[in-house]
């Protein structure tokens, strides 16, 4: 069979609730046209997010009862720790209550002012949460990755050859770790293939610097180098994936993209005494090691939902539908990220708005007119997000793991090509308001008037 169905049916169903246009129009009214101030209730598909959005299964509802909420020495944590070291092979799992946790403990204890840390590209919350310890994040995305249009099998790799110069040219002691980001997130949802990060292996060992994995999405990259990289057809995406954290010290992770859980995540290494420094800094503010910030049954999902993640017919399922979404857009004039990526398809705002000017936010135009029109909400990935520092101005549609069928998509689908055929109307936005701080959460905006 040809036809890629989704590998799952449906036991409990939450309904959607449909609005009017009056009713949009008022909420974006209401709502400064900032989207992460319009009610979930009034959202009738939302591409806001894949993180904690996730529909969970009948065996991860199962474990929960499970759950072990002893504060100590939890039966939970156990089977936690279990499936995270025979799939990464780190001997200390620390679990956190989302990825940023792990982040925070991670630089916190390794970064110092004056501190380099490279990434293929950082997220925003690593970035951030490095800066915070005073050390600078530096991004090292491929150069021919940035032309939105270039089809490439692994487009998130880091430049390797830009890494080493950086080190060689900086010294060594400047850098107390080298992250790569799979898939690359802010990179387009991009894959790494699995030579790339052997090559940035190599590079960690010749200068002694330890190698961490932002795995947040690391099943799917699992699944593109699968797919494309020679030599690893006949692989089991755990296999892949146990090969991609064999190379690495340590890992982030938020559990909230790859594990199917509404919340969590944790944090990896090898290293004994960081291990001991960052498990008394989760005592500080996470909690017990044991627990880490969840509650026992959190940590039972997580556990069953990081072996539901590497089944290859949702994997194949996965990278189908997400592509279906790119490609019944982008095959009809809408400019996206090539290739379509894993988690989200983002659509280069700034090339399908020609006409409003980056200082006016195409992204952010387009996103208030997709809610506007047909009550879907996505999110700008510019200039509203990450000031002058933005370098494309994308409109990002991240598809939630196993909640949203094929007419849901379908309708996604109409709802755009019918935008594009009336493009040219968009009218840019201003910003009214905006703090120094959470720019993007708070900031408060007018639509432009037709000239
Ligand atoms: N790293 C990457 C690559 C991410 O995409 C995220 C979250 C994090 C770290 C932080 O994890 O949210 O559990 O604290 N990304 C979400 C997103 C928020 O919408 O892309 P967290």
């Amino acid at each position: 069979m040809k036809t890629i169905i989704e590998p799952f049916r449906i036991k409990t169903v939450e309904p959607l609730r449909q609005t009017t246009r009056a009713e949009r129009e008022q909420c974006l009214r209401d709502a400064h046209y900032n989207l992460f101030k319009v009610d979930a209730a009034h959202i009738l598909i939302d591409l806001l997010t894949d993180s904690g959005t996730s529909a969970m299964s009948t065996g991860q509802w199962a474990a929960m009862m499970r759950g072990d909420e002893s504060y100590a020495g939890s039966e939970s944590f156990y089977r936690l720790e279990r499936a995270v070291r025979d799939l990464t092979g780190f001997r200390h799992v620390i679990p956190t209550h989302q990825g940023r946790a792990a982040e925070r403990i991670l630089f916190t204890v390794m970064c110092k002012p004056g501190h380099l840390v490279p990434n293929n590209t950082h997220f925003d919350t690593t970035r951030a949460n490095i800066e915070y310890a005073g050390a600078g994040a530096v991004d090292l995305p491929l150069p021919e990755a940035a032309d939105t249009q270039v089809r490439l099998d692994f487009k998130g790799n880091m430049d390797v050859d830009a890494l080493d110069q950086l080190i060689r040219r900086e010294g060594a002691g400047r850098f107390p770790l080298i992250m790569v980001t799979v898939t690359n997130n802010s990179g387009g949802g991009q894959p790494v293939s699995m030579a790339n990060l052997r090559a940035v292996r190599e590079v960690a060992s010749k200068y002694g610097i330890p190698f961490y994995l932002d795995a947040c999405r690391f099943a799917e990259n699992a699944w593109f180098i699968r797919r494309r990289e020679p030599g690893h057809a006949n692989k089991t995406p755990k296999q892949i994936a146990q090969e991609m954290f064999s190379l690495a010290d340590g890992c982030t992770f938020s559990a909230k993209k790859d594990a199917f859980a509404n919340i969590g995540g944790f944090l990896c290494t090898n290293d004994d005494r960081l291990a001991a420094q960052e498990t008394n800094l989760l005592i500080l503010t996470e909690g017990f090691p044991t627990y880490g910030g969840l509650a026992g049954r959190d940590l039972d999902a997580i556990a069953v939902g990081l072996e539901e993640v590497l089944d290859e017919d949702y994997l194949r399922y996965r990278a189908a539908s997400t592509e279906y979404l790119g490609r019944h857009i982008a095959d009809h004039g809408v400019p996206i990220v090539e290739p379509p990526g894993g988690h989200a398809i983002y659509i280069d705002a700034a090339r399908m708005l020609p006409h409003i000017p980056r200082g006016e936010f195409p992204g952010q135009a387009l996103a208030v007119e997709l809610y506007e029109h047909a009550g879907i909400r996505s999110v700008e990935i510019g200039s509203v997000m990450f000031g002058d520092k933005a370098r494309y101005e994308l409109l990002r549609l991240a598809i939630p793991r196993r909640v949203y069928t094929q007419s849901h998509i379908d309708y996604v689908v109409e709802a755009i090509l019918e935008i594009n055929d009336r493009k040219s109307e968009l009218r840019g936005m201003e910003i009214v308001e905006q703090p120094p701080f959470l720019r993007h959460f708070s900031a408060k905006f007018r639509k432009r008037q037709p000239l």
